[in-house]
């Protein structure tokens, strides 16, 4: 009976990876989509050194990373190589009018965000049928390492690692209504992170190794490897990696989603537990991140750590901290369904459907 049911489990996760690769192929965006994007970005570019000539403007985000579907917005940093520059916000009040002025997007200057950035979208045309979105931020060097380390994963193992993160991607979004952080879940670049931390420090054996701790090839000085006081070295020479690193982890895509689900909805530690793909599973309270009731009715460091995930360069920000005690049940209760959904081992395709209900 054991034997019956553990091949009839394999026939199920080849059955399923086999969905798996055909679902999310249809949702990776066109060569032409990326095309046009590009002509985008050097148009913006072109447009921001009249203001700034020593400028350079590089696209970060699932434009950068490797984990972009179809239609995805376009995340853009620009970067300024000369000491006198202006400052983020005057840069975006500037670069509001001037984009105004000189093109058809629709511009929305947010010169006083936390982040200040520009907000651009063109509405949809014959050529661009779904038109385009797209944040410009200033002097984000941090996103910009932060996208490096996540196309380095992705490149280490790109099947399973980016059929995995886009299939969570559309379930979370387009399905599920569980990728907002303005509504109190979790944003896309948290979804990554849990993954990615997944299969470093869930999985044994390991399916990825931990870039962050390997050891470097040279000596390396703080100044390089140092933004803002974080910092951002990890292993970045995939070519030399692939040569001298294998996992021995050989579960398949379907098997790794089963498990994950399951891991995040049955063994992860809510209450006490820090998800950091730098350091492994950390405790809150080694972070000052701890959610237990204090004296004060209103708790502002309990509302913000219900869920926590570390960022992996600045290490004292939670990527979770949008996450509203709501938000985390709506995200455990999608965990569990989709666990639950799977274990009736239904046929592929259906299952697929039924994870993906709207
Ligand atoms: P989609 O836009 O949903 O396709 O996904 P995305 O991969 O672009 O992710 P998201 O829009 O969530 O984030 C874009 C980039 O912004 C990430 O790759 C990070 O570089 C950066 N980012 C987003 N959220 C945070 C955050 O909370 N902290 C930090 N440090 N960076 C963030
Ligand atoms: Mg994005």
């Amino acid at each position: 009976a054991q034997r019956r049911h553990a091949s009839k489990h394999r026939f199920f996760a080849v059955e399923l990876s086999q969905a798996l690769f055909d679902f999310v192929i249809q949702l990776l965006p066109t060569q032409e989509e990326m095309a046009v994007k590009e002509d985008v970005r050097k148009l913006l570019e072109r447009l921001i050194r009249t203001i700034e000539p020593d400028s350079r403007l590089l696209s970060f985000g699932s434009t950068a990373n490797g984990f972009s579907l179809r239609n995805s917005d376009m995340d853009l940093c620009c970067l300024i190589d000369s000491d006198e520059r202006l400052s983020a916000s005057d840069m975006v009040t500037m670069l509001g009018d001037l984009l105004e002025r000189e093109t058809k997007f629709n511009v929305k200057p947010l010169p006083h965000a936390r982040i200040p950035i520009v907000k651009l979208s063109l509405d949809p045309s014959p050529g661009l049928p779904l038109g385009i979105a797209c944040d410009i931020g200033f002097e984000n060097r941090l996103a910009l390492e932060n996208t490096r380390l996540l196309m380095c994963y992705a490149m280490i193992d790109p099947t399973r690692v980016r059929t995995l993160v886009l299939f969570l991607k559309v379930w979370s979004k387009r399905s599920r209504s569980i990728n907002s952080p303005y509504q109190g879940t979790l944003s896309s670049y948290g979804y990554v992170l849990l993954v990615i931390y997944f299969l470093i420090h869930v999985k044994n054996p390991p399916v990825l190794p931990n870039l962050q701790q390997m050891p470097p090839l040279r000596p390396i000085s703080q100044e390089d490897t140092h933004i803002g006081g974080h910092n951002t070295w990890f292993f970045d020479d995939i070519e030399l990696l692939r040569q001298r690193w294998q996992s021995s982890n050989t579960d398949s895509v379907a098997d790794l989603l089963i498990d994950f689900f399951r891991y995040y909805s049955r063994d992860f530690t809510y209450n006490t537990g820090v998800a950091s793909i730098r350091g492994g599973l950390l405790k809150k309270e080694s972070k000052g991140w701890q959610n237990e009731l204090s004296g004060s009715r209103y708790n502002d460091s309990r509302e913000r750590n219900r869920f926590c995930i570390e960022d992996p360069f600045e290490i004292d920000f939670n990527v979770a901290r949008c996450v509203t005690k709501e938000g985390l049940y709506q995200i455990r209760g999608e965990f569990m369904r989709a666990s639950r959904i799977l274990a009736m081992r239904p046929r592929a395709v259906a299952a697929l459907a039924q994870l993906c209900e709207e």
